[in-house]
């Protein structure tokens, strides 16, 4: 369905987007998982043919997006970061306006419309102007707007920013359920809750590059150290991280300068807490607090990065 071939993209000297590379088979959702500024709306722009790459080839059912860019429009659905609606029209007009960009008028766009506003959960908001929306509904409607033209790839600039959680568990079953009636999805997120939820493969970008390709099970099996065992302390010292880096199955510790916490990365971290805390506490460190926190999408990007999703 979509190949992305060694894309580039600068800003003055500044490569923000480097050798991202991707494919995409039909029905797949797949998830573009990175913290802010990692180059997640900047790759999706390029894939949509909003703004042009420098480098690199972006591919839709094998049709290049630079050379065909309308039959790319018409199977491509875009939900941007940004709400991308009329605040003063209603729901409804809304969507025939973005029908209408996508050459869908009359009774055809108004069934359209109507389908749309069902499938969202707003059926009954239809007259309503945007601007007396929440923000939730807002986004449900900005997703609408993607769906009028019944796209067979559906790109999802983080959908879920910034809305209350029931809007949010709202949009998430409305993007599994089109993903289940055969949609493909694209889904961009700093939630690794999201993504682990919805799409089954994914790819980790950060600083403009793909750091780690795959689907979930594959991705967490790459932890080289399994779990992490992250300790709350009162007082680090370099000793104690040195002993504890010792122990058997201990495989790297991170840590900064800022925080008093150690993220101490383990295989068979239920076995080896008992050895680690009392390493710790015999070294002179006061805990404040353990937790083991499982292999998952967040715990490889730590690994992956030394940083968090989520600084
Ligand atoms: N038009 C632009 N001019 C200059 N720099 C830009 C422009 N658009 C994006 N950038 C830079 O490119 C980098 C990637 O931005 P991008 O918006 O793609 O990140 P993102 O992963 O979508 O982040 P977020 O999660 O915050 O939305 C950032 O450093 C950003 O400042
Ligand atoms: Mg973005």
């Amino acid at each position: 369905m979509l190949e992305v071939k060694d894309l580039k993209k600068s800003y003055g000297k500044k490569a923000v987007v480097k050798n991202v590379s991707f494919t995409i088979e039909k029905g797949e959702s797949f998830g573009l998982l990175g913290p802010n500024g990692a180059g997640k709306s900047t790759t999706i722009s390029m894939i949509c043919g909003l703004i042009p790459y420098d480098h690199g080839e972006v591919l839709v059912s094998n049709h290049s997006v630079k050379k065909s860019p309308m039959l790319i429009k018409q199977k491509i659905g875009v939900v941007p970061q940004e709400i991308a609606l009329y605040p003063t029209m209603s729901a409804k007009d809304n969507l025939l306006f973005w029908g209408k960009m996508y050459g869908l008028t009359g009774s055809v766009a108004k069934k359209r419309a109507e389908e749309v506003l069902e499938f969202v959960g707003l059926k009954d908001r239809a007259k309503d102007r945007i601007e007396t929306f929440s923000g939730g509904m807002k986004r449900r409607i900005n997703i609408g707007a993607a769906l009028m033209h019944e796209p067979e790839l559906l790109i999802m600039d983080e959908p879920t920013v910034g809305i209350d959680p029931q809007s949010r568990n709202h949009i998430l079953e409305t993007v599994k359920r089109l993903n289940e009636k055969g949609m493909t999805i694209i889904y961009t997120s700093h939630y690794m809750e999201e993504v682990e939820y919805l799409c089954n493969r994914v790819g980790i970008i950060d600083d403009g590059e793909v750091i780690a390709l795959g689907s979930q099970a594959e991705l967490c099996n790459r932890l080289a150290g399994g779990s992490v065992i992250q300790l709350i302390v009162e007082n680090k010292s370099d000793e104690a991280i040195d002993a504890i880096k010792q122990l058997e199955n201990v495989s790297q510790i991170l840590h900064t300068d800022e925080t008093n916490q150690l993220e101490v990365f383990v295989k068979n971290p239920h076995d080896r807490l008992g050895e680690i805390v009392s390493t710790a506490v015999h070294q002179g460190m006061k805990i404040v607090s353990v937790d083991i926190k499982e292999p998952n999408l967040e715990t490889l990007f730590l690994q992956l990065t030394g940083r968090s999703l989520r600084d």
